[in-house]
């Protein structure tokens, strides 16, 4: 066993969840570690003896920050502390100097919500149009995302894996085509951070919103917004508090020469009051643990659990989505014969009958978007994909699945 090897099977003996689930479910939610729960303790530990240390408690903050921003290739005050990624997209995209007219392109068929409404809203509110680009087989077409920018749009927004069904989209060329005209590229990373490699620069990203956690293993209700220096820094937020202030080093509660006062330096102004604590002290120990590995490590690892996983579905006769050879696979393996419109329910039986079957045998997955999706992290094994593989195995030959056979005719 090399180094890396061995580091990520210790890093696996640290959560307790991979003891009785296979847990290939890091879509929805991480798994929480060990080392990450003892932090977490601690802070809690040190508020119900002690009080709180507030200096400490900022200073933490500001590590998490500069921690997050070394992850991702930025720098500190690129970084702001967001609620989730629906609130950093909307603490951006409200900051902005709209004209009615503007343009927003966007494949909003293959969007989260959390990436759909804060756009929708702001067309009412500020007579911004969408340009929607339609998918392609599952695909954010790269072409017409490209083809829909014209001299009024401002804003390209995606994900940088979908949701559902997962596939990777290159972030770096779109990138580079909106830094040449002009627009923004707003990523939407719920489903890339923490598994796979991400830098502002090379990837040519304006902004990213991001929540804490799915991939970055973290806890719910805290998230990371990215704002590249040069755009925060001319941006007026909509909402402001005294974080979102440069108070010198005067007293967080103070408010200074309040007819001279200024915005803080970047994305920091997006900072708005205290801060969620307990999630800082949770990021920062799981980021630890990701950057011990190397996040090209962590990738390697996820998208070769993936690549097992759709090789062996697909010869046990299951309709992988794209086909296992998809070169836009990432971490995520998605089983159906298209993306429905329903959000969390299957109209084929048979997906909705094998996900039962992997539930009764410990195996967590999720349903999205009418397929069953599989999304595996660093702490899953070769084990994790040869269980759920021979699962599939006796569950298709148990039923005589016959839809499945139908859907992959359709599909694959
Ligand atoms: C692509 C994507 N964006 C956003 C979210 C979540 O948004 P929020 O962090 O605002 O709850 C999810 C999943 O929960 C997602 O899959």
């Amino acid at each position: 066993m090399d180094d890396t090897t061995q580091a990520i099977a210790n890093l696996r003996a640290q959560f307790p969840a991979t003891e009785k689930l296979v847990y290939l479910d890091v879509a929805a939610r991480g798994l929480i570690s060990r080392p990450v729960r003892a932090a977490v303790d601690r802070y809690l530990d040190h508020r119900m003896t002690e009080g709180a240390d507030k200096a400490a408690l900022f200073e933490q903050v500001e590590r998490t920050r500069v921690r997050f921003a070394e992850f991702i290739g930025a720098t500190a005050d690129e970084i702001s502390f967001s609620k989730n990624v629906s609130d950093g997209i909307n603490a951006f995209a409200t900051a902005m100097p709209w004209q009615a007219g503007d343009n927003v392109v966007i494949c909003e068929t293959l969007e989260h919500p959390a990436n759909i409404f804060p756009w929708r809203n702001l067309a009412k509110l500020k007579g911004i149009e969408l340009k929607i680009v339609a998918p392609e087989q599952g695909r954010i077409p790269l072409d017409k995302l490209v083809g829909a920018i014209d001299s009024r749009t401002r804003v390209v927004t995606l994900s940088s894996v979908s949701f559902s069904p997962g596939f990777r989209f290159p972030v770096a060329v779109l990138g580079a085509e909106c830094r040449r005209r002009g627009v923004y590229l707003v990523i939407d990373a719920a489903q890339s951070i923490g598994i796979l490699a991400t830098n502002v620069v090379a990837q040519n990203i304006d902004v990213m919103a991001s929540s804490m956690q799915k991939g970055l293993l973290g806890l719910y209700g805290a998230g990371f917004l990215y704002v590249r220096h040069e755009i925060a820094s001319q941006l007026q937020p909509v909402y402001l508090s005294r974080f979102g202030v440069d108070l010198g080093s005067g007293h967080e509660a103070a408010s200074g020469d309040l007819e001279h006062y200024e915005l803080a330096k970047g994305a920091r102004r997006f900072d708005v009051g205290n801060h969620n604590y307990i999630a800082a002290v949770a990021i920062e120990r799981s980021l630890k643990e990701l950057q011990a590995i190397g996040i090209d490590a962590v990738e390697k690892h996820a998208c070769g659990l993936s690549q097992r996983l759709a090789i062996g579905l697909e010869n046990a006769g299951l309709p992988v989505f794209g086909g296992a050879s998809a070169p836009e696979r990432a971490h995520m393996v998605t089983i159906g014969a298209d993306l429905s419109d329903k959000h969390d329910k299957a109209d084929d039986p048979a997906v909705t009958g094998f996900h039962q079957y992997l539930l009764a045998n410990n195996v967590r997955a999720t349903i999205r978007r009418g397929m069953l999706r599989f999304s595996p992290h660093i702490y899953n094994n070769n084990d994790d994909i040869d269980a759920v593989i021979e699962l599939a195995r006796t569950w298709s030959v148990d039923r005589n699945a016959s839809s499945f056979i139908k859907a992959r005719a359709a599909g694959a």
